[in-house]
Formats: C-alpha cells, sequence, structure tokens
C-alpha cells in the first residue's frame, strides 16, 4: 500500500532503478511515502498555521501558480495575501522539483494545477455526504471534468503539533468499478453539452467523468459500503510527504490539520502502463470508448 523512498530534500537526485519503481509502484495504485521529507516553514509563513484566514464556505485555501491567483481565502491584508501567495507559491516549486527527480518519465507531460493549503481539522468539518472527504472515495469533481487525465497530488504534513493526517485506504481500482459500474446509468444524450452551456461545468464533462463523478457519489452515499469495504488505516505523521493518483486509489481523510497539497494533471497516454488507468479500466468494462 505504501512504497517508502528516502529523501530528505525536495530537490533529491534518485538512482534510476528507485524512479522506475516509483513509476510503477504509483501506476499500480500505490502510495509513494517520503516518511522524512519535511517542508520547513519560514518565519513569515508561520503566522498561516491558523484558521483564519480559511474562508468558511470552501474547505481549502487554493492558489494557481500560472494564473498567480488564491482563493479560498478570507480577513487578508494586502500584504498577508502576497505572503500566502509566495508561501504557496514555494510549496508548489518545491513539489514541482520533486516530481522531475523521482518521476522523470513524465517530465513534459505533466500540467501543473491548483496548490492547496488546508488548515482546517478535518474531523471537525460537517459537509454533505457528497462533500465528505471522511467517506471512502476516489477524486471526481461535479464542476471540473478532467477528460480522463489522471489526478496525481503530493501531500506534505506541516502540522506543529505533533498530529498525523489520517487515511484510510479502501480497496484497488478494479474492486471498486466492479461494485459501482453496474448501477450507474448512461449519461443522457446532450447533458453535458446542457451543463456546459449553462456553465455548470468548466469544460465538457465526457462519459468518462459521467461514471467516475457517480462512482464518487454512489461510494460515499454507501454507508455499508464505508463500513464493510476492505481498507487500511495510515498514518501521515507532520514532516512527511506522500504522492497519489487521487483518481485511483480509494481513500477518507479522517483526522489532521495543517496539510499542503500540489494538483498534477497527466495524459494516461504519458503512463508508462496506460492499461492501469481509471479509463482503460472503465473503457475495458463498458466495452466502448469514454471519451469523445
Ligand atoms: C481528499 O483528497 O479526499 C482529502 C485528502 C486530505 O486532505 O488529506
Ligand atoms: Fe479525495
Amino acid at each position: 500500500m505504501l512504497f517508502p523512498i528516502a529523501a530528505k530534500d525536495w530537490n533529491t537526485a534518485f538512482a534510476p532503478d528507485i524512479q522506475t519503481k516509483a513509476t510503477q509502484r504509483l501506476e499500480n495504485g500505490q502510495i509513494l511515502f517520503l516518511p522524512e521529507l519535511a517542508f520547513s516553514l519560514l518565519q513569515d509563513e508561520k503566522h498561516f498555521l491558523s484558521t483564519q484566514h480559511a474562508d468558511p464556505k470552501t474547505k481549502n485555501i487554493s492558489y494557481h501558480a500560472e494564473r498567480d491567483k488564491l482563493w479560498g481565502v478570507q480577513r487578508l491584508t494586502d500584504s498577508e495575501h502576497a505572503q500566502l501567495k509566495a508561501f504557496l507559491s514555494r510549496y508548489s516549486h518545491y513539489a514541482n522539483c520533486l516530481i522531475k527527480q523521482l518521476l522523470p518519465h513524465y517530465t513534459g507531460h505533466l500540467v501543473m494545477a491548483r496548490t492547496s493549503f488546508r488548515p482546517i481539522q478535518v474531523s471537525d468539518r460537517k459537509s454533505s455526504y457528497r462533500k465528505d472527504d471522511k467517506r471512502l472515495h476516489v477524486d471526481a469533481f461535479p464542476s471540473a471534468p478532467n477528460q480522463g487525465k489522471r489526478i496525481l497530488r503530493v501531500f506534505c504534513n506541516i502540522n506543529p503539533n505533533g498530529e498525523d493526517r489520517i487515511w484510510r485506504v479502501g480497496e484497488p481500482f478494479e474492486k471498486v468499478a466492479d461494485r459501482f459500474l453496474p448501477e450507474i446509468k448512461k449519461p443522457w444524450q446532450g447533458y453535458a453539452r446542457l451543463l456546459r452551456l449553462l456553465k455548470i461545468t468548466k469544460s465538457y464533462r465526457t462519459p468518462y467523468d459521467h461514471y467516475m463523478l457517480n462512482m464518487h457519489d454512489k461510494m460515499k452515499a454507501d454507508d455499508d459500503y464505508q463500513r464493510k469495504a476492505n481498507q487500511q488505516e495510515v498514518r501521515f505523521p507532520p514532516g512527511s510527504a506522500w504522492i497519489v493518483q487521487t483518481d485511483h486509489v480509494s481513500h477518507a481523510a479522517m483526522q489532521g490539520q495543517y496539510v499542503l497539497e500540489q494538483t498534477f494533471y497527466l495524459p494516461v497516454e504519458a503512463m508508462q502502463d496506460p492499461a492501469l488507468s481509471p479509463l482503460k479500466v472503465l473503457e475495458k468494462r463498458l466495452s466502448r470508448p469514454l471519451i469523445y
């Protein structure tokens, strides 16, 4: 489930056999775990280890490096706004260095997406079941279809009080697909175009996105499944980092406060073994293409 990798520095040069193994393990649904990879905060950044700047309406504080845009925040002075951006930009740069060094097969194909800072205690967060990440799920987002691309995330626990981030990790994607795919109805003709037209989705919701989103919702809605599905608790201590493809690995965040996360998108064709992607797994089971 966890593939441990020794590194203390975000710019560590890895041996080719570690790079190959890390890529294989990741594509097979394991979590790359870097137990000694801390992200040490600068003096200015420690100021943000508080909940007061998170907008209560959103789960996370988000930053987009390319657009230099920060959202999900409140009560920031202009200078704090700039400092928080610099903090998240620094993490996004470190995460990018790590991925380049550890997963060089993906270089040139990865697209850098959102950086997020999660200052809210997970166990205190109240939300509808669909938004409740304490329930096992694979990642899929109603307004942001990813059209088959892999979701690769780099997390780092920066909790200053010694608190672990505690996850549950569920059964392999193939099992999840076998369990939930038969319950999901085909998308209606024209529905995706309507969602786009009404600006409910930011891009076209392909049949792949339809099935992934339905799997996400059905997993979270099923209390029996949440209790009985094969699962294991995993703890990520402060000062550790982990890399996971959250569209593939069934996960639930149960407890913890103060984590940084960088998202990347990866085209399926850039994988060493595209057959392992959720897209190919679903297409094989449904015997038809799901991206059009
Ligand atoms: C999630 O992706 O469901 C939440 C992960 C986390 O914040 O630890
Ligand atoms: Fe998730």
